[in-house]
C-alpha cells in the first residue's frame, strides 16, 4: 500500500452546506434516478454521476477535499475513489472483495475488511462509506471503525439503504415486503439466475430509527444532518417522521463530525 499521505491544509474550519445540498433540485433526483435505472447496461456513467454527487455533497460540508486525505471503504471498484482524486484528494480505497474491484481497481487499492481497517488512528480528514451499511452484520462495530480511523473534527460520510425502504431488497425489492425469502426465489424465477444477495448473509436489515438512537448516543461524533440522500425537497423532514422515515427516506445520508478528543 502507498503511504498514506497526511493532508496539509485541507479545511479544518466546518463551511455551511452549500445552497444546493440543503436545496436539492428535481433536476438533480431524476438525473440520480434515471442513471439507477441504466445502471446494468450503463454501469461506468451511473456510477460516475453518483460519485460526482456524493464528492458534491462531501464538499458541501466540508469544503473542498482537494488536500484531504479520503478513505473510501466498501467502495466496490473505485468510482468514487476516483472521484475524489480527481478533485485533488489523497483518496483510498478499502473493499474487501476481490470480485467487487474488477479488472482495473485505482491504484494503491487495499483489500481490506470495514472492521479492522489497518491503519493508525485519526488519519483521515473524511472517511466514505456508500450503501454499505447495510451489507455488513454488525453496524456499529462497522461505524467504530469509521470513526475510530477520523481525525478529530474530520467527517464522516455514510449512507445506507434501509431495510423498509422500496429499495431495501435490492434486486428483489419491493417483494422483500412479502418476506425475504419469496422475493428471493421470486427473483430467480423471473431472471433464471440466482440473487446476488441473501438476508442475513450478505445482506441485513438495517432501520433508520435505530441507526439514528446509536449515532447520537456516541460521544465522539455529532450528527452534522441526518437526510435522505437522493430526495428533492422535505431531505431532513422526513428523516424525523418515526414509522414514515422508514418507507420514505429510501436512503439514509449521514454526516457526522468526529468530535475532538
Ligand atoms: C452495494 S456495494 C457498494 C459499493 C460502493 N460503495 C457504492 O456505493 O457503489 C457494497 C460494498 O460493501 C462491501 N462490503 C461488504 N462488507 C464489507 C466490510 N465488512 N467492510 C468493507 N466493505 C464491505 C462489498 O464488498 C461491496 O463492495
Amino acid at each position: 500500500m502507498r503511504r498514506l499521505a497526511v493532508r496539509r491544509g485541507w479545511s479544518r474550519s466546518s463551511p455551511r452546506p452549500s445552497t444546493t445540498l440543503k436545496n436539492p433540485s428535481f433536476r438533480r433526483s431524476l438525473a440520480l434516478f434515471r442513471a439507477f435505472l441504466h445502471e446494468q447496461d450503463e454501469p461506468e456513467s451511473c456510477y460516475s454521476l453518483l460519485a460526482r454527487d456524493a464528492a458534491d455533497q462531501v464538499e458541501a460540508y466540508g469544503g473542498p477535499v482537494a488536500g484531504a486525505t479520503v478513505l473510501d471503504v466498501g467502495g466496490g471498484s473505485g468510482y468514487f475513489t476516483a472521484e475524489f482524486r480527481r478533485r485533488g484528494a489523497h483518496a483510498f480505497l478499502f473493499e474487501p472483495d476481490m470480485a467487487e474491484l474488477g479488472e482495473k481497481p485505482p491504484d494503491g487499492t487495499v483489500v481490506a475488511d470495514g472492521y479492522l481497517l489497518p491503519l493508525r488512528d485519526g488519519i483521515a480528514d473524511v472517511t466514505f462509506s456508500s450503501n454499505v451499511l447495510e451489507h455488513v452484520a454488525d453496524p456499529e462495530t462497522f461505524l467504530s471503525e469509521l470513526v475510530r480511523v477520523t481525525r478529530p473534527g474530520g467527517l464522516i460520510y455514510v449512507s445506507f439503504t434501509n431495510w423498509l425502504s422500496p429499495w431495501g431488497g435490492h434486486e428483489w425489492a419491493p417483494w422483500h415486503y412479502f418476506g425475504a425469502e419469496r422475493a428471493r426465489a421470486r427473483y430467480a424465477r423471473r431472471t433464471g439466475r440466482p440473487a446476488k444477495h441473501t438476508l442475513g448473509e450478505n445482506l441485513f436489515a438495517v432501520h433508520i430509527g435505530s441507526t439514528l438512537r446509536q449515532v447520537r448516543a456516541r460521544g465522539d461524533v455529532t450528527v452534522v444532518s441526518a437526510r435522505s440522500r437522493y430526495w428533492p425537497f422535505l431531505a431532513e423532514a422526513v428523516v424525523k417522521a418515526p414509522g414514515i422515515r422508514e418507507f420514505a427516506t429510501w436512503n439514509l445520508l449521514l454526516i457526522l463530525r468526529r468530535c475532538p478528543s
